[in-house]
């Protein structure tokens, strides 16, 4: 991804932004062996940016999914024993990105790009989210129909797309993220979601044994940030 090159140079660490932008200004940037100006922008995946004659290094970027198990807080709190952040690697800055809830289980995707979080969990960029529901009773074609034509909730307006496996398993596929969605939704008719998993996000579908992380194919990344 473009940025410009001082806040490039500042995430790498080396200086400061205002100090970056005073080295352009002096000509002492170089991006792919050219010298740039100020408002230049570079992508440090791809682009050799030099500062004089070091080389700045970008931090590598961490993309994982874990399919979190039941009872485990989506929480960055070392007092919590049983928190995601103990079911993947320790030594990555990564964050979990978005949240599901301590009963919930499935697809939570952890890394240390803001961009990434950012594209995932923003409204903006209508990232589908499939969950596979267990209801308290069997569903009513009505209640269906009803889903699929929008509910208003006390947040907002929300329609589902359904897959019904029986009447009390189904499949959702919702653009929200907002706490308690789904529940919330099937509340609001009448249910009471027993069982919640989340199965996929975007075009990513879940692939790995409760309680186990896999890093994310660069496919996947590219297919997640568009
Ligand atoms: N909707 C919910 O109600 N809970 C979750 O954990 C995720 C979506």
């Amino acid at each position: 991804m473009e940025e410009r090159v001082q806040k490039i140079i500042a995430n790498a660490g080396h200086c400061s932004r205002r100090a970056a932008e005073e080295f352009i200004a002096q000509g002492k940037v170089r991006v792919n062996g050219r010298v740039i100006k100020l408002g230049d922008k570079a992508d440090i995946a791809k682009d050799e940016i030099l500062v004089g004659t070091t080389r700045i290094e970008g931090a590598r970027r961490v993309y994982l999914m874990l399919n979190k198990p039941r009872g485990y807080e989506v929480s960055m709190s070392p007092l919590i024993r049983k928190s995601v952040m103990n079911l993947v690697p320790q030594d990555e800055r990564i964050v979990p990105v978005g949240r599901l809830d301590k009963n919930t289980t499935g697809l939570l995707f952890f890394t240390n790009d803001g961009d990434f979080a950012n594209r995932i969990t923003h409204p903006r960029y209508e990232k589908e989210k499939t969950y596979a529901v267990v209801l308290d009773r069997k569903i009513s074609k009505e209640d269906i129909k009803k889903i699929e034509e929008g509910v208003h909730l006390k947040d907002g307006f929300l329609k589902g797309k359904i897959k019904v496996y029986s009447p009390t398993n189904l499949e959702i596929t919702i653009h929200e993220g907002k706490k308690w969605i789904v529940k919330r939704l099937f509340f609001k008719q009448g249910y009471y979601v027993k069982e919640l998993s989340r199965t996929r996000i975007g075009p990513v579908k879940l692939d790995v044994k409760i309680g186990k992380w896999r890093y994310l194919h660069q496919r996947e990344i590219d297919q997640l940030m568009r």
